[in-house]
């Protein structure tokens, strides 16, 4: 198993790292010194120290006995999350009414700003709601768009975003121009040369998934973007599976339209989702569920949802707090050494072995497929999890065909050693 550690260290430079109390109880004897010794680390060689993820780990209830290697479906909150929403819980039923929309309310703000500040945009251009299909749906439902406007998409897009658009087909008689993608791919021309050749002088959007969910590919949405702009086409971005996953600000992405779910990779609870778009964008599009105003430019018409749970958004905060304190540089470290690890292990098992993800840093992190000649996706999974009791998912479309494994923060080095074991055992079957 040692060899299987042998990949290159890159050292790069460190901020500080914030205190671990939000990790771990403080009276843990090694605490102190784990951290200090954590400090002198680059992300990358931090990435590989088990003892500092171990005390993470502590920070989350997950099973010790079923191995979560479905993270990318909807992440585990850590437990001050999951206390904070316990907390508010208590509070809100004390007199719901009150607690909910005359004192938790009062967060929202201070929260916009703060998530704000994390995704490097105003907070006049942040709208709370309950999910990426949410956030989307509102983009594309509610955008202006007239009969015979074209709009490029491909098959590899989410489902929910697809039948969307095909709703807007059925209705208003837009047309969806579909591009092949070839995943998986390192190719950047390859990736955005599609894009560009769909392109007519009606098409007025172009709809990019940041991350595809079938294989963890990571799309050039800059270059997409940039491309789109010259030619005054406006650009959807789905980052469901980036935000707070890889290291970056949305703007970094040139889209004019953005949707993510914090019950992804920021461990926020389940049901909260975010929309960012620009701010001149804001009066021109409806929202979904209409206020009184729906062409006003205050982003905050987005979010007359009804009643709903304050306390589930307003323990958002904490998966922040997590987030900051753990460093989105680290996280995408570790996440994309565990990924590696097990990859790169797992081909070197047998030439049956496939991994339908680009290795490579640009196009993938914590999300991969792997494939086993003559083995469809749901056998590796079922077999993954009827013999090892590994959680993961199947993944079936065009030319991926596996079990998409994805790990998180608490997972060990063990958990994917029981993986290889199981993949080595299906290659022999
Ligand atoms: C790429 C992508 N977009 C959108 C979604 C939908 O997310 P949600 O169910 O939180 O709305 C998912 C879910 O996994 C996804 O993978």
């Amino acid at each position: 198993m040692n060899s299987r550690r042998s990949f290159i260290r890159k050292a790069t430079a460190i901020s500080a790292i914030p205190t671990l109390s939000s990790f771990v109880n403080l009276t843990q004897p090694r605490l102190e010194e784990i951290q200090k010794e954590a400090l002198k680390k680059s992300p990358t060689e931090l990435a590989e120290d088990e003892d500092f993820w171990s005390f993470i780990k502590q920070s989350y209830t997950v099973s010790p006995q079923i191995i979560n290697l479905n993270n990318g479906g909807v992440s585990p909150s850590p437990k001050p999350v999951q206390d904070s929403l316990e907390r508010l819980n208590h509070y809100a039923n004390e007199c719901p009414s009150y607690y909910m929309w005359g004192i938790m309310d009062q967060g929202r703000e201070p929260l916009r700003e703060n998530i704000a500040k994390f995704a490097g945009v105003s907070p006049e251009e942040i709208a709370f709601n309950r999910n990426t299909t949410e956030a989307l749906d509102t983009i594309i439902l509610g955008m202006p768009l007239q009969k015979g406007d074209e709009v490029i998409l491909c098959e590899y897009d989410y489902p929910n975003m697809l039948n969307a658009w095909r709703q807007r087909e059925m209705r208003d008689g837009i047309v969806l121009k579909w591009i092949d993608l070839k995943l998986p791919s390192d190719d950047k021309k390859a990736l955005t040369q599609p894009y560009l050749d769909a392109i007519t002088g009606k098409t007025k959007v172009i709809h990019v998934t940041h991350m595809i969910n079938y294989n963890g590919q990571i799309m050039p949405v800059k270059e997409i973007s940039d491309l789109a702009h010259k030619k005054g086409i406006e650009v959807v971005c789905d980052g469901a599976h980036t935000f707070a996953h890889i290291d970056f600000k949305i703007p970094d992405l040139g889209c004019d339209y953005f949707g993510t779910s914090l019950h992804k990779w920021l461990g926020a609870p389940i049901g909260n989702g975010l929309l960012w778009m620009k701010k001149e964008k804001i009066a021109t599009v409806y929202p979904l569920l209409p206020n009184p105003n729906p062409k006003t430019d205050n982003i905050r018409k987005f979010e007359n949802l009804g009643t709903r749970s304050f306390m589930i958004e307003q323990s958002i905060g904490e998966a922040l707090n997590f987030q900051y304190a753990l460093g989105n540089e680290r996280k995408e470290a570790r996440l994309r050494y565990l990924r590696d690890y097990w990859a790169k292990n797992a081909l070197a098992i047998s030439d049956r072995v496939s991994i339908q993800t680009s290795l490579s840093k640009e196009f993938s992190c914590a999300l991969a497929v792997v494939g086993i000649d003559g083995l469809m996706g749901r056998e590796i999974a079922k077999t993954f999890f009827d013999k090892y009791k590994i959680h993961t998912t199947q993944r079936t479309k065009i030319d991926i065909n596996g079990s998409r494994v994805t790990p998180h923060v608490y997972t060990s080095i063990n958990d994917l050693d029981r993986l290889l074991t199981a993949i080595e055992y299906l290659t022999k079957g």
